[in-house]
């Protein structure tokens, strides 16, 4: 049968009290399961382990969400053998009946949607919003990537070969081996299926080690993979320590390929642990690696400046400011610089801070780690620029930040050059709009940004000199949409991969020319 085009899922109207009602059933629903204890899944077999991983509410610090069972060295080995023992089938699967998993499994997430966010929402702190935009996401790479690797197999489609006399030419896309897929807990449903579902569909088999704050929701997933009777042993889930499980892992002579998305600290350590061979090892192992990002917002005087303030605010402070995309810093050029960081200071300061389940602007930061973290960011700003909202922890029983901006930033300083990954934005001055592009590309990373203009010259300047992967003119600089803006930065963003994008799956696949004398 055909394929239906590709759409994107529709995001849910919360302004309709009748979804508001369908969450809140959802999230009473997931409370009722909190404290359970969740396995590993090892080749089918699911391992309960002595050491545990408690996964709790950052809103609700006294809330457990589950216990996570937490694999060792010794069981991801187990897992490592039941991958290659399930690859050397499931390679061999047909492309179109690997792409039938994930659309019964995008189907069954569809007709879930909202107990999948309402899940998402207490394991990670998202609102409504940013957990049902975070389905939609997952619900639209397992769509897509399915349609990407039937486009893939399909002769003359991918890659057409010119004819010469006397042969027939073939090229076929196949899967590379085992992969360790590694993502973060920040799309902890979206890039957890999306970098999961890319690999698996091109016909790899893999070990899953989720984010250790996150493993619940990662846990939703693969059961609902096992649902779809997807084999065992093609995506084994083992939560661990990064350290432990995650280095053994690395530097494992089966490995295939590491796909990891993460901070710029572990990407690299990856990136150099990968590149050692060991042996038994006869490949060079792929590293796809996304990482972080210092995204920004870039206003000229030309601008509508009531659109800009709003983008910054959406950019800075959607999910507590915990996107790789999210726009922590804002270049605006001086004869407009007071307007703007006036209104941006008033909207901050208009978002209200509380409990994700009840549906708050402003929820909490991740951990304990990360609040400590983004506190001392915070301190670091008071004595590199001016606070003009915000500036401590805020009332709550979990890990709450108050929305934070800072004026007056140099371009040098720390809080405008180093990820904080939480709520805290600074605004910093530029002469003209060729001095903020210049700031704007003054950083190690690449990843996403905005300009804000009325000026068709700098505009079309800007699309040509802003260095990064995901540049956005007069919008915001978070919300990439699969198949719409493939995702992924530059420099020390990552290795330049577009996630939900045509050339995706060619990661995970190496491409095999037959010729045959006719
Ligand atoms: P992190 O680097 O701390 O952890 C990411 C994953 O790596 C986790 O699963 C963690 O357990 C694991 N890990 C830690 N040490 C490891 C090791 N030695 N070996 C193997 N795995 C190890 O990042 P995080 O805090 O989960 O996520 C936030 C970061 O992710 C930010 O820097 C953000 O910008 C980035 N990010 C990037 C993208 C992108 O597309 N470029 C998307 C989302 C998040
Ligand atoms: N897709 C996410 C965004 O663009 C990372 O915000």
């Amino acid at each position: 049968t055909a394929v239906k085009p590709y759409a994107n899922e529709p995001f849910t109207d919360f302004g309709k009290q009748e979804n508001i009602d369908a969450m809140q059933a959802a999230i009473a629903k997931v409370k009722s399961e909190f404290g359970r204890s969740y396995p590993l899944r090892v080749g089918g077999r699911k391992i309960e382990t002595e050491a545990k991983i408690t996964s709790i509410n950052p809103g609700n610090v006294d809330e457990v969400i589950g216990f996570v069972s937490k694999a060792s060295q010794e069981i991801a080995e187990e897992a490592m053998q039941a991958a290659l023992l399930a690859f050397e089938t499931w390679k061999k699967v047909p492309a179109r009946e690997r792409a039938e998993y994930l659309f019964k499994a995008a189907s069954l997430m569809r007709e879930r949607k909202h107990e999948f966010s309402a899940l998402m929402l207490l394991e990670s702190g998202k609102n409504y919003v940013e957990a049902d935009v975070d389905t939609a996401e997952a619900i639209d790479f397992l769509e897509f990537y399915a349609r990407e690797m039937i486009r893939l197999s399909t002769v003359n489609e991918s890659q057409p070969l010119a004819k010469i006399p006397g042969e027939d030419n073939h090229l076929s896309y196949i899967p590379l081996g085992v992969g360790v897929i590694i993502p973060p807990w920040n799309f902890p449903l979206a890039i957890c299926v999306g970098m999961t579902a890319a690999a698996v569909v091109s016909g790899n088999a893999v070990l899953l080690k989720p984010a250790s704050t996150t493993p619940v929701i990662a846990h939703k997933f693969v059961a609902l993979m096992e649902e779809v009777g997807l084999p065992a042993g093609v995506i084994n889930y083992i939560p661990g320590s990064g350290a432990e499980v995650g280095d053994y892992l690395t530097t494992h002579p089966k490995t295939r390929f590491i796909s990891f998305t993460g901070s710029k600290e572990v990407g690299l350590h990856i990136n150099k642990l990968a590149a050692d061979t060991v042996p038994g090892q006869i490949w060079i192992k792929r590293v796809i690696a996304e990482m972080g990002g210092k995204d920004g917002i870039v206003v000229d005087e030309t601008a509508d400046l009531d659109a800009a303030a709003s983008a910054i605010v959406a950019s800075a402070f959607g999910f507590q400011g915990q996107k790789c995309s999210a726009g922590s810093r804002a270049i605006i050029v001086e004869s407009v610089y007071d307007e703007v960081a006036e209104r941006v200071v008033k909207l901050t300061e208009q978002l209200r801070i509380g409990l994700p389940e009840h549906n708050f602007a402003s929820g909490p930061v991740i951990d304990n780690v990360s609040y400590a973290r983004i506190l001392d960011y915070i301190e670091i700003g008071k004595a590199e620029g001016t606070l003009l909202t915000g500036g401590s922890k805020a009332e709550g029983n979990g890990y709450y930040i108050q929305p934070t901006v800072f004026g007056d930033v140099g371009g040098k300083a720390r809080i405008m050059q180093e990820e904080i990954f939480g709520p805290v934005l600074a605004l910093a001055k530029a002469k003209d709009w060729q001095d903020a592009i210049a700031m704007y590309n003054d950083t190690e990373f690449g990843l996403t940004g905005s300009y804000f203009s009325s000026d068709e010259d700098r505009i079309a300047e800007a699309l040509d000199t802003v260095h990064c992967g995901n540049l956005y003119i007069n919008r915001k600089c978070t919300g990439a949409l699969v198949g719409v803006h493939p995702f992924g930065g530059f420099n020390m963003s990552g290795t330049d991969s577009k996630a939900g994008g045509h050339d995706y799956l060619l990661l995970f696949t190496q491409a095999k020319l037959m010729s045959r004398k006719a």
